[in-house]
């Protein structure tokens, strides 16, 4: 099957990077050329449309198989395997955003309006995970700039919050009396980290529609950042005039703050992030990578935090 979602997906149906970068061309092409039948949903549109980004790297692609089986997404459950077995439950059409805050245009967008006149890109990302992992990963998006320069923040905006979707019958971690985190899932950037060209909104991965268990329909990636700044499952985009609050943050503020940025010099208060582990390479054996400044994007973002300390406000 050309389209479809990829939730579920067994070893031996994985398509390895180099023949699916192949196999995209073919379909970027076969687009192009308009041999390709109507497609149905904007996310999938999405996916034919999309063309490189300049803002890739060349690194080696995450196996597909590792990026759909070995998540976060405390919804679904707080061991990694638990996102893969039970964010199928999630429905997300019809999906609506609320815009709201000190914009000019506040409103309920459907997903396919949100879509509608936007250019997707396809680019590969290092992420880097809080927790001593990275992965590469080759998103479908469109940057949050294009997006928010539409619904007009006033001039008094200073930070966008996002919200995901709380709703429990749907989603298993939400239930219960124990609960890992606070819902709804919060996240915050500053307004100019929101309007910098590498933070995207990501609708698909790896050329397919987003899978439930990475955040369809529709998540944050902000790739300088620990992946837990990349909310996922977004419905509520608010401009704000204040540093809005964050889940991880909420849950403990000693060791996550506000800013977040991968910073190999600030350690976590219970252990380092001088290295990384990148999923794929050999296991929990292999030889750990250095961690870069800002994830390797310090040329880019770097200007951002200039005149602030870094390890006080990590
Ligand atoms: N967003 C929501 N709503 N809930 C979550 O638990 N986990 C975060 C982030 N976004 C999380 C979330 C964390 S800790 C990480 S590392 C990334 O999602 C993981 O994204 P991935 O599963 O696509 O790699």
């Amino acid at each position: 099957m050309l389209i479809g979602k990829t939730n579920g997906v067994k070893g031996s149906e994985i398509t390895p990077p180099d023949v699916y970068l192949r196999r995209r061309e073919f379909l970027l092409g076969a687009a192009a050329m308009g041999l390709l039948p109507a497609i149905a949903s904007p996310a999938q549109a999405a996916r034919l449309q999309a063309a490189k980004s300049q803002y890739t790297t060349d690194e080696k692609i995450t196996l597909l198989d590792d990026i759909t089986a070995y998540n976060n997404f405390y919804e679904f459950g707080t061991d990694k395997t638990d996102p893969a077995a039970n964010a199928h439950t999630l429905t997300t059409t019809p999906w609506t955003v609320k815009i709201d805050g000190l914009v000019d245009k506040p409103a309920d967008y459907a997903l396919e309006d949100i879509l509608k006149g936007i250019t997707l890109e396809e680019r590969v990302y290092r992420m880097r995970c809080v927790e001593g992992w990275s992965m590469v990963i080759p998103w479908v998006g469109f940057p949050l700039a294009e997006f928010l320069k539409r619904v007009a923040p006033q001039s008094s905006a200073r930070y966008v919050a996002f919200e995901t979707l709380k709703r429990p019958s749907e989603m298993p971690g939400q239930r219960g009396i124990l609960q890992p985190l606070p819902w709804p899932y919060v996240e915050g950037l500053r307004l100019d980290e929101a309007m910098h060209p590498l933070t995207i909104l990501a609708v698909g991965l790896y050329g397919e529609t987003l899978p439930n268990q990475n955040g369809a329909p529709l998540r944050l990636v902000v790739p300088w950042k620990y992946g837990f700044k990349s909310i996922k499952s977004i419905v509520r985009i608010s401009l704000v005039d204040k540093e809005p609050p964050t889940s991880w943050n909420l849950q403990n503020k000693n060791e996550y703050g506000f800013y977040s940025n991968v910073n190999p010099k600030v350690d976590h208060p219970r252990w380092s992030q001088a290295t990384e582990r990148r999923i794929g390479e050999g296991g929990l054996f292999s030889k750990r990578r250095e961690t870069l400044m800002f994830n390797g994007y310090g040329d880019q973002v770097a200007s951002l935090y200039s005149k602030q300390d870094l390890t006080a406000d990590f």
